[in-house]
């Protein structure tokens, strides 16, 4: 991808190969014409124009917007040798107001050939899973969704600066001021804004060169206060708007390759903070903090510039600008901060800055999975002055979550937050009446004792819950809402509903099946006898209705989760029950006749009901909150439904084959004489006397290892846990066909695919 040339191609940091002397057309010695330097750097692999403002409406609304241009250069023309380009445009409209944020993120024509490109090349260190799964998407000649295509090619002109990126626009008009121009028709938002410069360009780092982290640099100069005027199209209502804006412009020179493709190095993995402020007191504070991601988030350079009222820079070394609170974002899992410490001691600069709101994630494959680029507010001193200000934050490639494993991990991490918040292991008395009762029953509290219901209730369900699990059930739900274009972010606290749902059904079924060991721990019966392991594993089920009481729900969407919550548990009972009563009956039959069809369709049924269906449900589930139309809200069903069952037969195969060859007890399902689905196939491949043989076995539970092994050993030999592993892919191959069509192609869309395939090879 594009990403790929560049793998965090920000306004604010860059990257491009190694130099050791600085290209001509940089101003290094000189004054920054801006006659000139505004212009494309034919020595630049990469460069962006980048600009920012906060922009007050004649009626009183207030927004803020960032952009910025692209252009990164991707090979070279054989003949002229000279550079070929991608160009993309990245820009967001935050309406303070309504705490809305719309991002749009337009990349080049031949994104999708050279992200293929870049795939083959096998320099991309993103998961290979979700690669692949990228893959697809651009053999169709896409990109993921929230990043579109541009409709035509970009346009840069080398002579007067004037980029135009299909309906965007950024330029240079005659008489020095700055015309920026953006569209997004399928949001049917429109800005047409002109920058007056009122300050000379100021030099960032040192003097104006950005060090990489791989000792690629950049030039970076920037005009911190511009008058900004013009008018804002959005919901269908035009503002005329004006404010204050920041003008960035940053280039970087590769080693000199003549002639050599060029590859720029991905290894170089930099994260990096940085802010644009405009303080009440008429100065403007620039920082940057870079950090190398793959040398301990080592220091990679850093500045701090402040220009005063004169237009006056200065540049100091010494500051903090220090993360305090952190914010989740429920569609890519990765944390940014919200609230920050700025601090210069040199200037009495002392400042909280806060985002205007938490929700300002920029999602886009070119700088995978996201960035957070947002409006921010800052309050405090300068020097002996109370100030306040506006600015903009950006914050990108922190521990950026983009392994599948990774993910799981920031997703598990959630559920137990969510867990946490609805049941407290020591709740306060006001989470206690509400686990309990309601305001209108309060009464119910009376003569309850809340340690009881702690120690009866609490502690077991909590017990299990905090050991682990992957909670893939629960993502399931979320992604459900984004994928069909929703806004999964209001639901983060559902994440504990099917955790709850889970851990109830497994704290039962341990007392139905007599099983001591439940993740790795004493089961909760074991741990807190029969009684209170059965009315704990109940009340698991009851307890996610507390999410039904929140007043912001629509009584449609309410309606629809009772029903489905409802159907799952009915569906899952009868699941349970056909499990408890097995299939021994019937194996007599077809040991003799050979004929497995009943048994298969039988055991797909218990992993349907069990596993499938609740599964299934809570994708539907979440597809309805997002809005989704009824054939996804299908489809996502029978997709969920699919990867349920393909779970439960890779299951089976995986206690055969054991769990990267290192699982302990191989066959535990051969010595609880388990009729298993690898089992049941083998009962249609094998002859009479081998199906005699292994009923004898499996019947008798065997513990002894070798006899485990030898079982093991025919169900391999006879192909039945080849076809098993057929069937799981089979069944996800053919849901996702299905449901390929019916959802665009877009980020979670291309996880959802990747788990799929994920479930196939892990276990959870
Ligand atoms: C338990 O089922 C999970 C439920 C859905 C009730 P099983 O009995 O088949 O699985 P384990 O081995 O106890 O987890
Ligand atoms: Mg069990
Ligand atoms: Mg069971």
């Amino acid at each position: 991808m594009l990403s790929a040339q560049n793998p965090n191609p920000s306004p604010h940091t860059g990257v491009s190969n190694y130099v050791s002397r600085y290209p001509a057309d940089w101003p290094i010695d000189g004054p920054i014409d801006l006659q000139v330097h505004d212009l494309p750097h034919a020595s630049s692999t990469i460069e962006w124009w980048y600009q920012n403002t906060h922009l007050t409406s004649n009626k009183g609304c207030n927004f803020s917007l960032f952009a910025s241009f692209f252009r990164i250069a991707i090979d070279r023309d054989e003949e002229t040798q000279a550079y070929k380009y991608a160009h993309s445009i990245t820009w967001a409209l935050c309406d303070a107001d309504n705490k809305a944020y719309y991002m749009d993120s337009v990349v080049d024509r031949i994104a999708p050939v050279e992200g293929l490109k870049m795939i083959e090349r096998g320099h991309d260190t993103t998961d290979k899973l979700l690669l692949k799964a990228l893959k697809e998407v651009l053999v169709k000649g896409n990109v993921p969704l929230p990043d579109r295509l541009m409709e035509e090619d970009a346009i840069v002109d080398n002579e007067n600066l004037h980029l135009q990126y299909g309906v965007n626009q950024y330029e240079k008009l005659a008489n020095g001021n700055y015309k920026l121009r953006l569209h997004n028709a399928e949001k049917a938002i429109h800005c047409e804004l002109e920058f007056t410069p009122l300050v000379h360009p100021v030099r960032h780092g040192d003097n104006g060169v950005v060090v990489g982290t791989g000792g690629e640099d950049m030039f970076y100069y920037f005009i911190p206060e511009c008058e900004v005027n013009g008018s804002i199209v959005v919901d269908n209502i035009r503002h005329d708007v004006e404010g204050s804006g920041w003008y960035d412009h940053e280039f970087g020179k590769p080693a000199d390759d003549a002639g050599e493709k060029i590859e720029v190095n991905l290894m170089h993995d930099i994260a990096w903070n940085w802010i644009s402020l405009q303080a009440s007191n008429g100065q403007q504070i620039s920082v940057y903090d870079l950090f190398d991601n793959n040398d301990g988030m080592k220091s990679r350079g850093r500045w701090a510039v402040v220009i005063n009222e004169e237009g006056i820079s200065k540049s100091i070394k010494e500051f903090v600008f220090q993360p305090k609170t952190n914010w989740t974002s429920s569609r890519t899992f990765t944390s940014y901060p919200v609230n920050w410490l700025l601090q210069i001691p040199e200037l009495g600069i002392d400042l909280e800055v806060e985002a205007a709101f938490p929700h300002q994630e920029f999602v886009t494959i070119i700088s995978k999975p996201a960035f957070w680029e947002g409006r921010v507010h800052a309050k405090g001193m300068f020097g002996t002055e109370a100030v306040t200000g506006l600015g903009f934050i950006e914050r990108s490639g922190f521990a950026n979550v983009e392994k599948l494993e990774d993910f799981f991990k920031a997703v598990t991490k959630q559920t137990r937050k969510s867990v946490e918040a609805l049941l407290p292991i020591q709740p306060t008395d006001e989470q206690f009446a509400r686990l309990v009762a309601s305001d209108k029953n309060h009464h119910f509290l009376d003569g309850l004792d809340k340690e009881q219901y702690i120690k009866q209730i609490i502690t077991p369900i909590r017990e299990i819950i905090d050991r682990g699990g992957k909670c893939w059930r629960s993502y399931a739900a979320i992604a459900c809402i984004d994928v069909v274009g929703g806004n999964s972010q209001p639901y983060m606290n559902w994440l504990v509903w099917p955790e709850l749902l889970h851990t109830g059904s497994l704290i039962i079924d341990d007392v139905q099946d007599k099983s001591e060991i439940r993740r790795g721990g004493p089961s909760c019966h074991i741990a807190h006898g029969e009684a209170i392991a059965i009315n704990a594993g109940n009340a698991c089920y009851f307890l996610g209705q507390l999410l039904l009481l929140d007043d912001a729900l629509s009584v449609d969407i309410k309606l629809k989760a009772y029903q489905i919550y409802f159907e799952t548990m009915r569906a899952a009972h009868a699941g349970q029950a056909m499990d408890i009563s097995s299939f021994y009956h019937l194996m007599p039959g077809i040991v003799e006749s050979g004929d497995n069809r009943n048994l298969e369709k039988k055991i797909l049924a218990v992993h349907r009901l069990k596993s499938a269906v609740p599964a299934s449900m809570l994708a539907q589930l979440g597809a309805i909150k997002g809005k989704a139309a009824q054939p996804q809200i299908d489809g996502l069903g029978n997709f969920f439904e699919a990867l349920g069952l393909a779970f439960q037969i890779i299951d089976d195969v995986l206690n055969l084959r054991g769990f990267k060859g290192d699982l302990k007890d191989k066959g535990e399902d051969i010595t609880a004489g388990k009729i298993t689905m690898p089992v049941a196939k083998a009962m249609g491949l094998l002859a009479h006397s081998d199906r005699e043989w292994l009923w004898q076995e499996v019947s008798s539970k065997p513990s002894e290892k070798e006899r485990i092994a030898e079982v093991i050993t025919l169900l391999e030999k006879c192909g039945a846990i080849d076809a098993c592993e057929q069937q799981a892919e089979y069944l996800i191959e053919d849901a996702w066909k299905k449901l390929d069509v019916l959802i665009p192609d877009n980020d979670v869309k291309i996880r959802l695919r990747a788990f799929g395939w994920y479930v196939l090879r892990r276990h959870y």
